[in-house]
């Protein structure tokens, strides 16, 4: 008889009983050869568009890499299309969006188009990985926070301190304000229409989350990241990268988990946050050296977590596309042979 499969929802539940079950943030990207040869010939979007293609590639990492979920396959800068804004892919950038939003004036020219109608594609995506992924692998919707998203559209494009965003939030507060306040509401119905098509759980990306001081941070972004998880009907994972330093402030958000990046130590996260899941949070690059230094830098993550009911096994960013594919087995491997009691 095999031995039974990690539950992920349990472990977000803080009921897990078994071994901790594992996924990665980026899973389903170019580190994998399979997806890069899905992905010849297709522009970004359009593969994402593509409910054959997207969810080919979320079910990719379940099927090569034995992952106890799978994360849709999709983009946080896919809702600016609902702000009627121009999406387009730019190979070796990333997405970019158009014209960029810099002012409330800016703000006020956005459309509000119906989230579910202009990302309908997703519904599609959803219901195909649904019916295409095995027994007690559950799936992951995501949204970018509202922050994250402002990040993007403020700039255009990931642009170094983001220069643009860090005036717009300086020089207009109300005005930066009410526009997070139109994006919470977008991201609500985005996430929305990903619970009712199905996923069984959900992370809120919060990239850029290192770039405001803590104060602002507890003011502008926790309260739009609780309304946006108060609208989502499944456990919620926050993972706001850059916040170990003010870890603690982020527990009493009513989420099911946290994601940890790798600049906390995982048993000193769980001293400062206790009562809810955590998610993490091998250093990503750890996966660049050989097979025996990442079994010894995941065997002493698990370590320090031994059970514990309620953690998800993950890295601390996600998966860099020049990752060996070897080593992202060994990744793996490690997780799947630690015991308890290893030497
Ligand atoms: O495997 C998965 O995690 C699921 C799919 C997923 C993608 N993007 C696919 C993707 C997820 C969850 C994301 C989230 C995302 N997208 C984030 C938040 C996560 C993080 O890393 O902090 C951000 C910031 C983006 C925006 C984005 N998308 C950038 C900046 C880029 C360019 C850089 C890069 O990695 O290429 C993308 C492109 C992107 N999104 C790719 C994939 C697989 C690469 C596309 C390709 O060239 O095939």
């Amino acid at each position: 008889m095999s031995t039974p499969r990690p539950d992920f929802l349990a472990a977000l539940a803080g009921r897990n009983d078994g071994p901790p079950p594992l996924w990665m943030m980026r899973q389903a990207g170019r580190t994998l050869a399979s997806y890069r040869k899905l992905r010849e010939g297709t522009d970004f979007l359009t593969f994402c568009k593509t409910p054959e293609l997207a969810a080919e590639a979320t079910l990719l990492p379940v099927r090569e890499l034995g992952v106890d979920a799978a994360i849709l396959f999709a983009d946080i800068l896919l809702p600016a299309e609902a702000l009627g804004l121009e999406l387009h892919f730019e190979e070796g950038v990333g997405p970019v969006t158009s014209p960029p939003v810099r002012s409330a004036a800016d703000a006020a020219q956005l459309q509000r188009r119906d989230v579910a109608e202009t990302c309908d594609y997703l519904a599609g995506v959803i219901r195909r990985v649904r019916a295409g992924l095995p027994e007690g692998v559950p799936l992951i919707g995501f949204a970018p926070s509202p922050w994250t998203l402002a990040a993007y559209l403020v700039e255009g494009r990931a642009r170094k301190g983001f220069p643009a965003l860090k005036t717009f939030t300086y020089a207009d507060p109300a005005g930066f304000a009410a526009f997070l306040d139109l994006l919470t509401d977008t991201l609500c119905a985005y996430g929305q229409l990903q619970v009712e098509a199905g996923v069984q759980a959900f992370q809120i990306f919060d990239t850029w989350a290192e770039l405001l001081p803590p104060p602002l941070f507890y003011e502008l972004v926790l309260p739009r990241v609780q309304r946006l998880a108060d609208a989502i009907d499944v456990p919620v994972i926050y993972f706001a990268k850059g916040t170990a330093a003010f870890f603690e402030q982020l527990c009493p958000l009513r989420v099911a988990a946290l994601g940890c990046d790798w600049t906390i130590d995982i048993a000193e996260a769980r001293q400062r946050c206790s009562g809810k899941a955590l998610q993490g949070n091998l250093d990503p690059t750890v996966l660049y050296a050989p097979a025996e230094a990442i079994q010894r830098e995941t065997w002493a993550m698990l370590d320090k977590m031994q059970g514990d009911r309620a953690y998800v096994v993950n890295l601390g960013h996600g998966l860099a596309p020049d990752i060996p594919e070897s080593h992202v087995h060994a990744f793996v491997e490690a997780v799947r042979s630690w015991t308890p009691d290893h030497e």
